[in-house]
């Protein structure tokens, strides 16, 4: 096992973009623990499987077919039961789904021990909602990462335009606050800062003064 970082945080407040800044400085790994279940939310569909039963759905979730593989250009393809879905995860809907499926007891409880294996040397960067509070409570820094809701929003909407996706951006801000809210307010691992987390406000920071604030907690 080796040392970890735990960024959590709402949607949109760029704890993607930042943990894998701050895990290229320090050459670590990164789990995206928010991939998981929206994995978990793909396999789902794919097998049409009742949302009602959460039994099941952990055991899927403890036994997800899961593989990362390095593209030519230096990226890292997803593949899920053999097919490759790093463009399918990234979807709104998918991202929905995934939170309804987040808020099961039975489920979190299935991907705890998959999160957990991912801590190995040389470190980790962990980024979710739940990192600092629930799989890494000893994590020797704890990190959350926050925005005001329009502001993610109108990050997530130039992230979609990007991709070419037609969204618009007074609905993106009612699902934002939406999934915030579910998120805050299930029974199991609310989306709250850890105890001793680092709380960074990013509405008026760049990327790289968000890295600069976490790397300067790294070093002290
Ligand atoms: O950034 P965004 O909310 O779009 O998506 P994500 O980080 O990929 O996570 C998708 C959903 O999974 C979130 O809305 C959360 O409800 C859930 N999640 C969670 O409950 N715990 C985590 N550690 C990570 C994600």
């Amino acid at each position: 096992q080796g040392p970890v970082i735990t960024i959590d945080g709402p949607s949109g407040a760029g704890k993607g973009t930042v943990s894998q800044l701050v895990a290229d400085k320090l050459g670590w790994h990164i789990l995206d623990s928010g991939a998981l279940y929206r994995l978990l939310a793909l396999a789902v569909t794919h097998h049409g499987m009742s949302f009602e039963d959460a039994e099941t759905l952990k055991v899927l979730a403890e036994h997800l077919d899961i593989q990362f593989e390095q593209t030519p250009e230096g990226k890292i393809d997803i593949i899920l039961e053999g097919e490759t879905v790093t463009q399918a995860l990234r979807t709104e809907e998918v991202g929905n789904f995934a939170s309804k499926l987040a808020a099961i007891p039975e489920v979190r409880e299935g991907l705890l021990v998959r999160q957990r294996a991912f801590s190995q040397m040389p470190g980790l960067v962990a980024d979710g909602r739940d990192m600092g509070t629930v799989v890494f409570p000893a994590a020797q820094v704890k990190v959350f990462l926050t925005a005001s809701a329009e502001e993610r929003a109108q990050r997530r909407f130039q992230q979609l335009q990007q991709k070419g996706d037609t969204v618009d951006l007074e609905e993106l801000v009612a699902t934002i606050k939406e999934r915030d809210e579910r998120d805050a307010n299930r029974p199991v691992a609310p989306l709250v800062p850890a105890a001793g987390a680092l709380v960074i406000d990013s509405t008026d920071l760049t990327i790289e003064g968000v890295v600069d604030e976490i790397m300067s907690e790294i070093v002290k």
